[in-house]
Formats: C-alpha cells, structure tokens, sequence
C-alpha cells in the first residue's frame, strides 16, 4: 500500500507538526507529510518544515477580501497534492462550511479541552477559573461547528493547585503530541472514519467524547 500523504496546516510554533514529522521519519507513522501550509509567514512551524525538507507555503489571510477566498485558495493548494488527511495543528483560522464539507471525513483537528468543554479560545484558564481537576485535550474530526465535529481520542491532565495556564498549557501539549500521532496512525490505517457524524474506529462508534488515551 502507498504510504498516505498528509497535509498539516499551521499558525505557530508548530510542536504538534514537528511530532508528526519525527513520527513519519521514524517510521510510526506509513506517512508523509506532503505539504505544511501556514497562514503566518512568521510562524515557526514554517522553519520546521523546511528543516525536514517539507514543502511549505504561507497563504496569508490578510491578502484576501474575505474569508471565502482564502478558503478557496487555501483549498486548492491542498488540492494540488491530493491528500489523504488535512490535519490542523494550531491552526487558528476558522473555516468556513465550503471549506470543511469539502474535506469532510479527512480534515482533523487538536483542541487543547476536554471536549465537549471550552470550545474556542483561554481554554486552560477556563478550566482553571472553573476549579476543574483535570484539563486535556482532544483529537476530532472537523465539521462546520467550532470544536463541535466528533471526538476521536482524548488526554486527562490533572490540574496542579499552583497552576497558570502557562503551565497547564505546556504539560498539556506534551501529552498532545502523544495523542495526535496516534489518532492519525489510527487513520493511515484505515482503522478510523467518520460515519453518519460519528468517529468510527475498528468498525465501532467511539465515545461522545472520544476514546480515552492511555497515558
Ligand atoms: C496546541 O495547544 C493545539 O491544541 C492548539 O494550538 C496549539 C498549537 O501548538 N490548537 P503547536 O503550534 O503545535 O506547538
């Protein structure tokens, strides 16, 4: 079988991006990354994927009228390379319907909450400010609502007493890395899909909230 070719879309620093390219050279991953698109010139990312010999490109957002025509443009270079999974990795646009219908069933994404808890922005200081024990984050299939689209795999973190979000952020994104590779493995596979709504892993519905990662 043809090892799949993954597009990963980017805003920052790129940490998550740089998980799955370590796991695509050392093999636990039958993928390539094919291209890294970010919609930030400056965002580190970009320079990891040159380092790794990735093609990369900036679309900046700010060159378009309006957010259907990045979307457009941003589509048909993802196009271009025919890819098997869009993955967003900080990512920090929101997509539009026409961008995500069309790549429904192979467009993920990373949220840093236990969803379905804190779409959106400040999740780590929302789950502070709301006492919570346990903060984390969560693997999902994209579909127009925000953080809304069917969770695949999920992380629990624990909340320290003296935490900042700062802090919970960076324990959290190392568990992050962890939990992103493994849910693409799962899709290269051809273990994991999306079916009537919901993600479908070895032919059973997963969780509301996705499978639990064990830590
Ligand atoms: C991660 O916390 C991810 O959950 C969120 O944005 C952050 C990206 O970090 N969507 P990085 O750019 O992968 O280091």
């Amino acid at each position: 079988m043809p090892r799949a070719k993954l597009v990963v879309l980017i805003s920052g620093s790129g940490s998550n991006l740089q998980a799955l390219i370590d796991a695509c050279e050392d093999r636990q991953l039958d993928a390539d990354i094919v291209l890294v698109i970010s919609n930030r010139a400056d965002a580190f990312g970009l320079q990891r994927a040159r380092e790794a010999g990735i093609e990369n490109d900036c679309i900046d957002h700010k060159q378009f009228a309006c957010r259907e025509e990045f979307d457009r443009a941003l589509a048909e270079r993802i196009n271009a390379c025919t890819p098997d999974l869009v993955i967003l990795a900080g990512f920090m646009r929101i997509l539009t319907p026409a961008f995500v219908t069309q790549f429904y069933g192979r467009l993920v994404n990373i949220h840093p909450s236990l969803l379905p808890k804190y779409p959106g922005l400040d999740t780590h200081q929302r789950a502070i400010d709301a006492g919570d024990s346990y903060a984390g984050a969560t693997v999902h299939f994209v579909t127009p609502e925000l953080d809304g689209g069917p969770p695949i795999l999920h992380v629990r973190v624990p909340v320290q007493l003296d935490d900042s979000a700062d802090s919970l952020a960076a324990r959290v994104l190392e568990y992050e890395h962890q939990l992103y590779v493994e849910a693409v493995r799962w899709f290269v596979a051809g273990r994991l899909r999306l079916e009537n709504g919901s993600a479908v892993l070895d032919g059973k519905t997963l969780p509301a909230n996705g499978n639990r990662y064990a830590q």
